[in-house]
């Protein structure tokens, strides 16, 4: 029954991105004709003939159910937060949660590959807002844990820039009070703080303060932070604390106000990175993030960079349909509810 509210509500235009246990589509609101995003993420094991033709490693078993209702939860918090791609609804079949969102034109990866690095008020643009919302959203007791190109969107509007959004909470950490302190190993390597990976002992929100760092390091020079080091061997290979960045990073291409930011952040012990607040205003972001137009160059590899999105093909919706009971839906609804959705907009439409 959910499944068929779903495709009541919505259908299924194309395939933007799959990662390890998600695919993106791209979906229609029938009433009104409004574009979403439909993460729909596998929250059970793959059987034996579903695994054919994949590889069983990109598919870790255990924890898929958590993750996917951790990321309903962090998306619930950040309800009404600009910065933070916007939750609409979720549906859950017995394979999947569909996650329902604001649809984005692409990933800040995307225009990476097309265009290797961004101006500096480009940068400075995105530092900036994400910086933001990542403090807003450590306000909200939620660390977010995987920041990186990949998962900060690009918005609808006259330039890419306009609405910079920080999406997949898959891996992000909701505190029940105001104790910021967790464990685990999440998040992807050569992006994540050396403290999440290297150590068995526990960290706190300023993880996302070295995420942001690296990006920002990624976005100007167009090379990854300490390439080729994964993030558990990064404190063995750089022997003083305080040369950190300056030693090991290829400042060629990052002025030295970026350059003085960068290693503010990137700093190994989290008590002495820049709070995440006070990025915004920093002197080289202040300076570079105001309101110019971008150069002609940008703006017509950003054209390039939205088609390039959309112009993937469209595999259209893989999924099995169990046979659900209402029984079932109305503990989905329970859950759903528990987890922060509000499905008022349904009632609107
Ligand atoms: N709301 C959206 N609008 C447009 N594209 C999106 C949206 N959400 C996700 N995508 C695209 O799908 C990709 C994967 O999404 P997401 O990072 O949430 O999934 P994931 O499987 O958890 O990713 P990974 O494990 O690779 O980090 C994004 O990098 C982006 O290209
Ligand atoms: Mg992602």
């Amino acid at each position: 029954m959910e499944m068929e509210r779903m495709r009541a509500l919505f259908s299924v235009e194309e395939e933007l991105d799959h990662g390890g246990q998600a695919i993106v589509y791209k979906v229609v609101r029938k009433c009104d004709g409004q574009p979403f995003a439909c993460k729909s993420i596998r929250v059970t094991e793959y059987k034996e003939d579903e695994l054919e033709d994949l590889n069983p490693d990109d598919f870790p078993d255990g924890g898929l159910l958590e993750e996917a209702e951790m990321e309903i939860r962090a998306l619930s918090k950040g309800k009404g937060e600009s910065g933070v791609v916007q939750l609409v609804d979720v549906f859950r079949d017995d394979d999947y949660y569909h996650i329902i969102m604001e649809l984005c034109e692409c990933s800040l990866k995307d225009l990476l590959q097309d265009r290797t690095r961004l101006s500096e008020h480009e940068a400075a643009m995105v530092i900036e807002s994400v910086a933001r919302t990542v403090s807003r959203m450590h306000d909200l007791g939620v660390v977010h844990r995987d920041i990186k190109v990949g998962n900060i969107l690009l918005g609808f509007g006259e330039s890419l820039f306009d609405n910079i959004k920080l999406a997949d909470f898959g891996t992000s950490w909701v505190s029940k009070g105001t104790d910021m302190r967790m464990r685990g190993q999440v998040g992807t390597d050569r992006y994540v703080a050396p403290e999440v990976v290297a150590s068995i002992h526990e960290y706190d929100e300023r993880v996302d303060v070295w995420g942001v760092g690296i990006v920002l390091y990624e976005i100007l020079s167009g090379k990854l932070a300490f390439e080729g080091v994964r993030s558990r061997d990064v404190p063995r290979r750089l022997s003083h604390w305080e040369d950190l960045a300056v030693s090991s990073l290829d400042w060629t291409d990052v002025s030295d106000g970026a350059r003085d930011l960068i290693l503010q952040l990137l700093h190994l012990d989290p008590r002495r990175r820049l709070p995440i607040h006070e990025v915004e205003n920093h002197p080289w972001v202040v300076k570079h993030s105001g309101s110019q137009v971008p150069d002609n160059r940008s703006l017509e590899e950003e054209q390039h960079s939205k088609r390039m999105v959309f112009e993937q093909p469209h595999h259209g919706l893989k999924r099995r349909r169990g046979e659900e009971e209402e029984e079932e839906e109305d503990f989905i609804a329970k859950k759903l509810q528990h987890l922060g959705v509000d499905r008022a907009w349904q009632v609107v439409h």
